[in-house]
């Protein structure tokens, strides 16, 4: 087949590069020039483990072509799938101006014959029979097109194992051309198989959403009563999630959680529960225990620290992406700045993003060692592998004082009171030096 995606983000690239390497032609349109040439020159731009090598692989067999012009994809593709970006607008509600922007490129540009139109991007309830109707008021008069949501479920960070093994592949479509047709896309591709209608397929991936978001709230509401009473948050929910009916699964108390998905998806689908009239409180209380969380290590950081020079261990939202999008490391830190804070930090890939919102405003460093040297206390925000076991004793010895505030209970507290560390972590008793 001939696909084309609109859109080279964490979605559309991967999951081109993926259709690419299945034997696919793969047309990905941008709208950056610059951004076009990197990609056509093997650079991904993002990082995303694999994907570089899946890229170069996949353009030296000639199967993935780059393009600014919907003149050189679209006419000759079978699937259309639109990738693009819904970010949050001020108000909350997802901002849908790139998704129909690029559909009406794309049906100006439909040939004659059929071609299904595929939203990927996480939209609103009504989003594709809305595309629906645009796609058919600029389409050629002979051009035949079909509309499908096709949610996307990837990983930051697994997001190509993820798109060869999804737990599931959601079709929701009122054509039984463009059910078949994708249905034949992804016949490859493992995981179960949901064919549905448009609104239920759009609501199953905020759905999802939530539910994770809700589980990371769930667990972060019960470590504020750990805190408060000296039970430890990790005991608590394990030996909750032994019950069968409620798993243990994602249930990890910290920080709170980030990214380009989790929060700005709670809040569309909130803002959708007013304009339909539901009562949100539920997920505004989701919402809001996110915020404490974030807020209660901001509070800790605040109260223990014995002056204002202080590092940081992780800056993206989670381990193995450069993704620093609705990070909890953004809020601490500009929190902390606003304290009069002077700040090193340390990530494995997303020091060039936080470069762009902080610029000189902190102290970037390239070693995990280096960055804690004379600071009086080190803030843990993303739970790479590379902290689990790092050498704590040299760690010590660069410190000015023994003190870590670990915001993804990385460390048993016991370890840290023989490394001689006082160490504040989540919904586990402090140890204190
Ligand atoms: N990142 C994830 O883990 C993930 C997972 C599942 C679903 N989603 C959803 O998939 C969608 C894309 O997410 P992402 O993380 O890949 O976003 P991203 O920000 O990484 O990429 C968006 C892409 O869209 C392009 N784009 C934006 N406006 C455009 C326009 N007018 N014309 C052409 N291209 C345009 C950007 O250049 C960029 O390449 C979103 O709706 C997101 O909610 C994301």
């Amino acid at each position: 087949m001939t696909i084309t995606f609109i859109g080279h983000g964490y979605v559309g690239l991967v999951t081109a590069c993926v259709f690419a390497d299945f034997g696919n032609k793969v047309w990905v349109i941008g709208h950056t020039k610059e951004k076009i040439e990197r990609l056509k020159k093997g650079d991904p731009i993002i990082y995303e483990p694999g994907l570089k090598e899946l890229l170069q692989k996949n353009l030296k067999e000639n199967r993935i072509h780059f393009t600014l012009d919907y003149e050189n994809a679209i006419p000759e593709s079978d699937i259309v799938f639109i990738a693009v970006g819904t970010p949050s607008k001020k108000n909350g509600e997802a901002s849908l101006d790139s998704v129909f922007e690029v559909a009406e490129k794309i049906g100006k540009h439909l040939k004659k014959g059929t071609t299904v139109v595929s939203c990927k991007s996480t939209v609103p309830m009504g989003t594709n029979n809305k595309l629906k109707a645009l796609l058919f008021r600029v389409k050629p008069k002979n051009a035949e097109v079909f509309i499908a949501s096709c949610p996307e479920f990837l990983r930051e960070g697994n997001a190509i194992y993820d798109t060869l093994n999804p737990d599931r592949v959601i079709i929701g479509s009122d054509s039984k051309k463009a059910t078949d047709a994708l249905t034949e896309l992804h016949r490859p591709i493992n995981g179960k198989r949901v064919i549905t209608d448009l609104a239920s397929a759009e609501l199953i991936k905020y759905t999802s959403n939530a539910m994770l978001a809700t589980k990371i709230s769930f667990a972060n509401f019960i470590s504020f009563y750990c805190e408060k009473t000296g039970a430890d948050v990790e005991t608590v929910l394990n030996a909750v999630g032994l019950d069968k009916r409620i798993g243990r699964i994602f249930m990890d108390p910290g920080v709170g959680y980030g990214g380009s998905c989790l929060p700005k998806d709670v809040r569309a689908l909130i803002k959708m529960g007013h304009t339909l009239g539901i009562d949100t409180q539920f997920l505004d209380g989701v919402k809001s225990v996110n915020e404490q969380s974030r807020k209660n290590l901001l509070n800790k950081i605040l109260k223990h620290t014995r002056d204002k020079t202080i590092s940081i261990w992780g800056l993206t939202f989670k381990p193995n992406t450069d993704d620093i999008r609705d990070a909890p490391s953004v809020f601490v830190i500009q929190e902390l700045l606003k304290h009069g804070y002077t700040i090193s930090v340390y990530d494995l890939a997303g020091i060039a993003n936080m470069r762009k919102i902080f610029a000189d405003q902190l102290t970037y460093h390239v070693s995990p060692y280096e960055v804690v040297r004379n600071s009086s206390a080190l803030v843990i925000l993303t739970e790479w592998n590379d902290f689990k076991q790092i050498d704590l004793k040299k760690v010590k010895k660069l410190m000015r004082y023994p003190l870590i505030f670990d915001g993804r209970n990385i460390y048993e507290p016991k370890m840290m009171k023989e490394a001689g560390f006082s160490y504040f972590s989540v919904g586990r008793k402090p140890i204190l030096k």
